[in-house]
């Protein structure tokens, strides 16, 4: 696992821009595993910056959202699928049907897993996933006391995370209790996998990500494994490393 530590957000997402470019210039039809939250949205910019300004075409590439909220729709403007096509698929030239996410509304939730991680897998497999990180190290929905090897599936929020994702809701009470999340062993399976954090909230999690053991109690630390992980970082977030 690579860990950077850089002084400011934008040169975290100039990095990470520059990651996922190589790969969509080698392999225009290049999988982006695409994460909600605010930690990569200063990735999106830039990447929408130089899909404006230098022609970065995703016009062949396929997304994938590492999760999605169970209980309101995709309309909702609050949906993982709504977000992220406000934040940044509407901005590029990817096709809308080759922007993906699990489906909350399925009439067969306990099937959608599955069905997912077979999408994923139809497409070729994730080549770049991008994460951010909760402040109980919880990664795509993955709470602690996930399995290491878990698949996309239903799980419930705990009450931090709840509270965490309040901000976007406009009471505790509208915040879902359940979600579709990739599991560990499907973002295990990226090809390449870089997860970004910033603030000083962040880093206690990140540290035990980073150096702690890996464990199921803090569920980024599974990253350890990854063949190709990245952790890059703000001194804030880095502090406790
Ligand atoms: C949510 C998302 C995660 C994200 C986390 C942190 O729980 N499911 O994918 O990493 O929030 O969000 P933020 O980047 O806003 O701190």
């Amino acid at each position: 696992m690579e860990v950077i530590i850089l002084s400011d957000p934008g040169r975290i997402a100039g990095l990470v821009a520059d990651a996922v470019e190589r790969r969509v210039r080698a392999t225009p039809s290049s999988v982006l595993g695409l994460a909600t939250g605010s930690s990569p949205l200063k990735i999106y910019e830039e990447l929408i910056r130089r899909h404006r300004q230098s022609g970065l075409s995703f016009a062949d590439a396929h997304a994938f959202l590492l999760d999605e909220y169970i209980g309101i729709p995709r309309s909702h403007d609050q949906s993982y699928y709504s977000v992220i096509r406000r934040e940044f698929t509407n901005h590029i030239d990817i096709p809308a049907e080759r922007v993906h996410s699990p489906n909350g509304e399925s009439d067969d939730i306990a099937g959608e897993g599955a069905r997912y991680d077979e999408s994923i897998r139809a497409a070729g497999g994730i080549d770049i996933q991008l994460l951010g990180i909760g402040t109980d190290g919880h990664i795509g929905f993955n709470e602690p006391a996930s399995s290491l090897r878990s698949r996309t599936r239903v799980k419930t929020l705990t009450e931090q995370t709840r509270e965490d994702n309040a901000r976007f809701f406009p009471s505790m009470s509208d915040v879902p209790r359940h979600v579709l999340t990739q599991g560990l062993g499907t973002i295990s399976e990226s090809r390449q996998a870089v997860l970004v954090a910033t603030g000083a909230a962040k880093a206690e999690a990140v540290a035990a990500a980073v150096e702690g053991p890996v464990s199921a109690i803090c569920p980024a630390s599974v990253l350890q494994l990854h063949e190709h992980a990245a952790v890059i970082v703000d001194e804030a977030a880095g502090s406790a490393l």
